[in-house]
């Protein structure tokens, strides 16, 4: 274990059976289309889309967007420093994320895909801190409910560091404080 982690709370075999169950549960809500139009948010969700992407078997793209939001509630607030380099209009888009929060980036990335013409759009989230929203959001597919602490490791950073650890652990208060 990393000398930061103060805890392990999902290993990376927990992690990879659960990409394993949610790549069915997408299978099957997507099992009338032809092809998905992933979106994963950089770049926090790299890890969780490349092991969730290898379990999918409905055809799909991948796709990247880096976005983050400013403080207020409406979608223009949303500032977007890397765009898809496809046209969303008319697919059926699923966003990938690590971390659901507050749930502001989600809620302001959804309402601009759907502003943009996607046929329909769903969310999957590896975690969710449950006690951490503010706005009003649900994910459609949500890995693990995580404990309202500091997380880093797959993917997840604090500063830029830890997305590499193949575990999702507690950063040991140290670290910050
Ligand atoms: P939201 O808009 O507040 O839901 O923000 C979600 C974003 O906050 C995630 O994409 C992460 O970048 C970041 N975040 C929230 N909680 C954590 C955490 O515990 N560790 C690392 N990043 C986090
Ligand atoms: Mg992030």
């Amino acid at each position: 274990m990393h000398k930061d982690v103060e805890r392990i709370l999902f290993s990376e075999e927990q992690i990879i059976e659960k990409c394993k169950e949610l790549a069915c549960q997408i299978d099957d809500f997507y099992k009338d289309a032809d092809h998905i139009f992933t979106v994963g948010l950089l770049k926090g969700s790299i890890p969780f889309m490349a092991e969730l992407c290898k379990h999918l078997q409905t055809p799909l793209t991948m796709n990247f967007m880096q976005a983050s939001s400013y403080d207020g509630v409406e979608s223009k607030e949303l500032k977007i420093k890397h765009d898809l380099e496809a046209s969303v209009e008319g697919e059926h888009v699923l966003i990938i994320e690590d971390i659901l929060d507050t749930g502001k980036t989600l809620s302001n990335v959804k309402k601009l895909l759907v502003e943009r013409g996607a046929k329909d759009v769903t969310v999957v989230t590896l975690l969710d801190k449950v006690e951490g929203r503010t706005f009003d959001f649900k994910a459609d597919f949500y890995g693990f409910v995580c404990p309202n602490e500091f997380v880093i490791g797959f993917g997840l950073d604090f500063n830029e560091n830890y997305r590499q650890l193949p575990y999702v652990g507690v950063l040991k208060e140290s670290c910050y404080k």
